[in-house]
């Protein structure tokens, strides 16, 4: 008899059968927020060099635009499938999305490792995955903790792993739980990397 204990769920699905308008929606819609952003592309400069991210100026897009709004709408239904897998003792309309921001990366730019401090799950829909783009790679939560624990093997299995990049595809949307560590490494690919982030936060009634 084995047990998997303390695992860290990460989920990725296809936000539906044919997501291909309304990516192309949002396509057009990230570029026109990036073309009126000043404030963004200051922030970004000294925040996210090399790229653009609407974090430090629009973050609740899903508020701004009907396009975002409908975006909100299907990761609502991936978000429930979600805290169902996890046990979650909370009401699914406890949990709601509260910010939602693009970023754009071209050649060379990363985004180093990071958690989504206050929120509950979090998570990226993504827009344009250009082949050799990076993915997001995810850090063992327990990593501090392994003291004299050998590596794991090359071929180790993805549950055995410390570090695991996942490549999402165009159209796929990736949940983890807020406290979970990650990072962008950098976007080899002459494309851009475009993507749509967001929170979502316990709201208590
Ligand atoms: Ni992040």
């Amino acid at each position: 008899m084995k047990h998997i204990l303390f695992p860290s769920l990460v989920y990725q699905a296809r936000l539906n059968q044919k997501p291909s308008s309304l990516i192309s929606e949002l396509l057009i819609e990230t570029r026109q927020i990036r073309r009126s952003d000043q404030e963004g592309e200051i922030w970004s400069k000294k925040n996210y060099p090399g790229g653009y991210t609407s974090y430090g100026s629009l973050d609740q897009l899903h508020q701004l635009s009907s396009t975002f709004e409908k975006l909100k709408t299907e990761i609502d239904r991936h978000v429930r499938i979600f805290i169902k897998d996890l046990d979650m003792e909370i009401k699914p309309k406890e949990l709601q999305m509260t910010s939602c921001w693009v970023n754009v990366m071209p050649k060379g730019v990363v985004h180093s490792m990071h958690l989504h401090p206050l929120s509950v799950v979090s998570g990226s829909f993504y827009i344009k995955t250009p082949k050799n783009a990076s993915g997001i790679k995810f850090e063992d939560p327990r990593l501090a903790q392994f003291m004299a624990s050998p590596p794991r093997k090359k071929e180790a299995r993805l549950q055995n792993r410390h570090f695991v990049e996942l490549k999402p595809n165009s159209g796929e949307v990736v949940l983890f739980e807020s406290w979970m560590k990650h990072e962008v490494p950098m976007n080899s690919s002459a494309e851009e990397r475009i993507s749509i982030s967001f929170n979502y936060d316990w709201i208590r009634p």
